[in-house]
């Protein structure tokens, strides 16, 4: 599905642009360091910095002036990922196949981590190679997309909605802000990096608000229809926790007819963009048809 050759490199630039900017295991306090690579050098598909890398090739970018931004919005899934999990949270033990965070170590390790984990997603940041003005609008992209009226504030609408029955509009306002919001700043950080002109950064948008809600569905999708080897973290905990999902708003077959008319609007925002666009289009496909 995703074929295109950049990206085997793209992903070797993320794997290598993580590790270096990832405090050395040797480096005290350990355990915290230890913690924090554990959460965001265990693997992942990488989505949010392909889709940095992505955009960015839509206008040509050198990928070098892509690494900080692809660093940062991993660095800041990857802390997402570690309080998700915690006890307070989804009380999750399994992530990409291994123990979680605060399974592996404890829990208060596991929540300095994420706040770590959160504080390096700026400072790398800050290392754009672009000039202040542009670097400051990336910064205020990536905040905006973790704080409460990002990814932070869906979590908090996530937990408020947990045993509850909410309507159609509220779920997508909770999974647009969850998953959305980062997926959209990562899109919108590659635009910047990239030199985007509006009228591109207008579809870019639209694509990535489409594949933001889509990537969020197929996640409930296959908490239901895939298996805990396959997706790396225990499936079926969404119905064990009554969490408000998709599938248990609409069901199963409403749910993928949502992915199918998102697949479409992902399509037509690219447009008659050239064949720079083929990762992205690439991209849209596997948000809705992936198996993990
Ligand atoms: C999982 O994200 C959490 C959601 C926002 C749905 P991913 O499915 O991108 O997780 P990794 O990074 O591949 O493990
Ligand atoms: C997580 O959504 C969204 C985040 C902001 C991390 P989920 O709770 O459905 O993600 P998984 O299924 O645990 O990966
Ligand atoms: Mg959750
Ligand atoms: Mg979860
Ligand atoms: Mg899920």
């Amino acid at each position: 599905m995703l074929n295109h050759p950049s990206f085997a490199q793209w992903l070797a630039r993320i794997e290598r642009g993580l590790e270096c900017c990832l405090p050395d295991r040797t480096l005290p306090p350990v355990r915290l360091h230890a913690a924090m690579r554990h959460a965001a050098l265990s693997g992942g598909k990488r989505l949010r910095p392909m889709l940095v890398y992505a955009t960015g090739a839509v206008n040509r970018a050198d990928p070098d002036a892509l690494d900080a931004g692809a660093v940062a919005v991993e660095l800041i899934h990857a802390y997402s990922l570690v309080h998700d999990d915690l006890p307070a949270m989804d009380d999750d033990d399994l992530r990409r196949g291994r123990p979680t965070v605060h399974v592996a170590f404890d829990e208060a390790t596991a929540i300095l981590a994420g706040d770590a984990l959160q504080a390096l997603a700026f400072e790398c940041l800050t290392q754009a190679p672009v000039g202040a003005e542009v670097r400051v609008e990336l910064l205020r992209t990536l905040a905006r997309a973790a704080g409460s009226t990002g990814m932070c504030g869906g979590q908090a609408l996530d937990l408020q909605a947990t045993g509850q029955q909410q309507s159609i509009d509220a779920l997508h306002r909770m999974h647009r802000a969850k998953t959305g919001a980062l997926i959209r700043g990562s899109v919108r950080i590659g635009a910047l990096l990239g030199a985007s002109d509006a009228a591109t950064i207008g579809q870019l948008d639209a694509y990535a608000d489409a594949l933001g809600l889509a990537f969020q569905i197929r996640d409930d999708v296959l908490d239901i229809e895939g298996d805990s080897a396959q997706l790396g973290k225990t499936a079926g905990k969404d119905a064990a926790h009554n969490k408000s999902t998709f599938p248990s708003l609409l069901g199963i077959d409403a749910s993928r007819q949502h992915l199918d008319a998102l697949a479409a609007q992902m399509q037509a925002a690219l447009g008659a963009m050239d064949e720079r666009a083929e990762p992205l289009r690439q991209l849209a496909r596997f948000a809705v048809q992936r198996g993990y």
